[in-house]
């Protein structure tokens, strides 16, 4: 939530550099949230911040800068906002300023004791434009600011966001400029997102490196209620006390700005999903070695460690929740250990059993999603240990795990996730197999066979892409106007309904419901009536027939009360192809590798939805790519 970035240079003459830098980023962190955007410029010789904000899309700010140019500059902060904190319009966007003006300030976060904060304020006379816990902290700052000003003579923005920080209860990141400092933009973080970018003769400071990838690869993470001062020539790092910190870890972006591009595509989200067959590929390079065993010494646990482990719990949220249920039924398969899949915001509050032998794992595409860092916090605090399944270099859960084991999916800038989905089902996977590798509960051959089978999951998904797309396109026209859906599914196909239907409603805004296919019975079928559209996720027959023909009679049941049945099943299924309306064919594959391809072509079909209703698909209404609070 909230998007951010900051910019410094050794250059000492004002330029149009730091707007420009500030307009690309947040161009590029737009996916964070969308309700407004604002920047701010200093420069030496101004007596106050230059400041624009505007409600809405970026677009309106850039449009209103291009009509009323804003002053040169040396440093600059960007915002784009998810409204936490009072409604999306203009006095309320970031930047907020200090009450003299010479300071402005941004934040992604909530700030728990802002009305405590702005009582005292107002008390001191200090008076509010907008409903924001972002301007209490300008006027804060501005207030400490001109504190140290007085008591040292000189000013100390460093100091002074450091006090400030010290003050604040929540989750935070501010960046702040002052125009008495027009060298430094300075920044503090708490529970929420900062990293810095490392450039020559520039550095940046962004909520994530999409921020500042178009100018440098380098990075430096930030830690836990750590401040930074960057200046265009040197980074400095210190705790909230002041205390230097000088062990950042530094990293290589390893996605190029291109990625981060739509590239000739309509919509991030169609990109991303015909990137789904390189996403799988790219999460399993590198981490089987010739004879086909599993290498994940990256993950830096040792092997005994895993050998211990007796029961997993995977916390995520969203979508990443569906891969990490999917992999619940592969890895009790193969390790014959429980798998628990909890909702990361349910997962502390009631009171899980763990155990220095439960390995919990979690999932994020993000990794800075604070429900799944407050799990793994808990989790650590009761002494397991964490591995984070996480598509993001530098952000919050990977650096606060035992380990980590990278998605190599590439930059997600659709709210919706899809690339991500199937690369850590591939994640989860390795996970699990290296599991058995180590604990010696499946032969080598036998995994060396899910290998291959997983090896050749990149052409199959491509073939879905390939052969279904015109399918799927009619389906979606021909059910453009209805109001709900239902999706059923057994087994793995039982996540997959959930994040089909997860899809459907979060950027095609149709109710939709994914359920158990055995469930049906115990209620859902309630809501069935002539026309209801049910999407189904057929089994194979092969090896599963069982589960196959209760899925068939599901079909028959929903068929026998006028529903119009779509169908995901195998290719050249007779029954399936005799009871379903329309069926989106997959290419054969072992059942537990099926939700790779089964969730493609829904994955399309939401796109299609969405589209025919004429939705803006990337940025679907009220929602974040990263949601940063709790
Ligand atoms: O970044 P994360 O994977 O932790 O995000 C988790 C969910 O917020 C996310 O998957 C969400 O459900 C997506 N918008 C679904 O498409």
């Amino acid at each position: 939530m909230c998007g951010i970035v900051g910019y410094a240079s050794t250059i000492s003459t004002a330029c149009g550099k730091p707007l420009e830098v500030c307009l690309q980023g947040l161009e590029r962190l737009e996916y964070r949230g969308y309700d407004s955007a604002g920047v701010a410029l200093a420069a030496p010789g101004m007596d106050q911040v230059a400041v624009r904000k505007k409600a809405g899309r970026l677009a309106n700010l850039q449009a209103d800068i291009n009509n009323r140019p804003l002053p040169d500059a040396t440093v600059g902060i960007g915002h784009t906002r998810w409204a936490t904190n009072g409604e999306p319009s203009d006095v309320n966007a970031h930047p907020h300023t200090s009450q003299d003006g010479r300071i402005a300030l941004i934040h992604n976060g909530i700030i728990e004791n802002a009305s405590r904060l702005k009582f005292d304020l107002q008390a001191e006379g200090f008076t509010f434009a907008s409903s924001t816990d972002t301007e209490v902290v300008a006027k804060l700052l501005g207030r400490i600011a001109n504190e140290i000003v007085d008591t040292t003579g000189r000013p100390d923005l460093f100091e002074a966001v450091r006090r400030t920080a010290r003050m604040l209860t929540g989750a935070f990141t501010i960046l702040a400029v002052d125009v008495r400092q027009p060298d430094i933009v300075v920044g503090a973080r708490h529970d929420s997102p900062l990293v810095v970018g490392l450039g020559e003769g520039e550095n940046f400071l962004g909520s994530d490196v999409a921020a500042f990838v178009a100018y440098t690869k380098q990075a430096m993470e930030l830690g836990q209620d750590e401040a930074v001062c960057v200046s265009g020539g040197s980074v400095t790092v210190t705790d909230f006390e002041g205390h230097p910190v000088t062990d950042s870890r530094r990293f290589t972006v390893d996605w190029d700005a291109s990625a981060a591009l739509k590239g000739g595509w309509d919509s991030y989200m169609d990109k991303e999903i015909h990137e789904d067959p390189r996403a799988v590929a790219d999460t399993l390079l590198g981490r089987y070695d010739t004879d086909g065993d599993l290498n994940l010494d990256e993950v830096r646990i040792d092997e005994e460690t895993f050998r211990q482990v007796d029961k997993i719990i995977i916390v995520a949220c969203g979508t990443a929740s569906y891969a990490g249920l999917v992999a619940k039924y592969a890895i009790e398969h193969w390790v014959r250990i429980p798998v628990e899949v909890e909702l990361a915001h349910e997962f502390r509050y009631r009171d899980p059993i763990l155990t220095p032998r439960t390995l919990v794992v979690a999932i994020s595409q993000s990794g800075e999603t604070m429900d799944t860092l407050m799990a793994l916090r808990h989790a650590r605090e009761q002494g397991s240990r964490v591995l984070a399944i996480c598509n993001t270099q530098g952000s919050t859960i990977p650096r606060e795990s035992d380990a980590v084991l990278y998605t190599h999916a590439g930059p997600e800038i659709a709210v919706a996730s899809t690339k991500a989905f199937v690369a850590q089902v591939v994640a989860a996977y390795l996970l699990g197999l290296y599991l058995a590798q180590v604990k010696g509960t499946m032969f080598r051959d036998e995994i060396h066979q899910i290998v291959d089978s997983l090896k050749a999951m990149p052409a199959k998904i491509q073939q879905v892409l390939d052969s279904q797309a015109d399918t799927v396109e009619r389906a979606a026209k021909s059910l453009a106007d209805a109001r709900s859906f239902l999706f059923l599914g057994r087994h793995v196909g039982y996540p997959v309904a959930m994040e089909g239907a997860l899809k459907l409603k979060e950027i095609a805004y149709t109710f939709t419901e994914g359920f158990a296919a055995g469930e049906l019975k115990h209620g859902p079928i309630a809501l069935v009536e002539a026309g209801e559209p049910v999407v189904v996720i057929v089994p194979s027959s092969r090896g599963r027939d069982l589960l196959h023909n209760k899925v068939i009679s599901a079909i028959e049941e929903v068929k026998a009360r006028g529903a119009f049945v779509i169908a995901i099943a195998e290719e050249g299924d007779p029954d399936t192809e005799r009871y379903a309306d329309v069926v989106f064919w997959r290419p054969a594959c072992p059942t537990l590798m099926s939700p790779l391809v089964d969730v493609v072509p829904l994955q399309l079909f939401a796109l299609d939805m969405a589209r025919l209703k004429g939705l803006d698909v990337d940025k679907p209404r009220n929602l974040a790519k990263s949601v940063t609070v709790e």
